[in-house]
């Protein structure tokens, strides 16, 4: 296993489509070996394969306690209500957030690493982490979606509260 070297925003990769996975090979097992460490080494949610350069349809996640998903060629098929989670951010847009309106609950398919057909239902932050990976797989950043942007964590925890503390007000 390796650290790869993750590519950011302004890189024209980033903005390429994937293509689909064809062969479930050595290869591609290492490739997501190298993701899963990469994105582990980086503290993310999410990693997809172009991140590191590689235009295949894949994307590794862990976005839920013990749920680490290795999706390859993944497809939305259902969608539904909208997801507590706003905020959002990207390995490949160090330091910044931004708020991105994503669906509660996703109905998806995608294959593992030994090319088995999988369905699976995610709600809340792993539908919202899915929604991104797969993004990156057609060249679209959260960047391009959000409807809000902040320097960094602590600018939005700061506009959160002011926007808690005034709605407290108003009750009153
Ligand atoms: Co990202």
């Amino acid at each position: 296993m390796a650290i790869r070297k993750i590519i950011k925003e302004g890189d024209e990769t980033l903005r390429k489509i994937s293509k689909p996975v064809l062969d479930f090979d050595d290869r591609l097992g290492e490739l997501l070996d190298d993701m899963l460490e990469t994105m582990h080494r980086n503290d993310g949610a999410g990693l997809s394969a172009v991140q590191v350069g590689v235009l295949k349809r894949a994307f590794v996640m862990h976005a839920k306690k013990d749920s680490i998903q290795e999706c390859i060629n993944p497809k939305i098929l259902k969608q539904e209500g909208t997801n507590k989670f706003k905020i959002e951010g990207c390995l490949s847009v160090p330091g910044k957030c931004g708020i991105v309106e994503r669906p509660e609950k996703v109905w998806v398919e995608f294959q593992n690493r030994k090319g088995k057909k999988v369905n699976k239902k995610f709600t809340g932050f792993e539908a919202k982490c899915f929604c991104h990976e797969l993004d990156h797989l057609d060249g679209i950043l959260y960047i391009d979606k959000a409807t809000e942007m902040f320097n960094d964590r602590d600018e939005y925890n700061r506009k959160k509260e002011k926007q808690e503390n005034k709605s407290k007000q108003e009750k009153k």
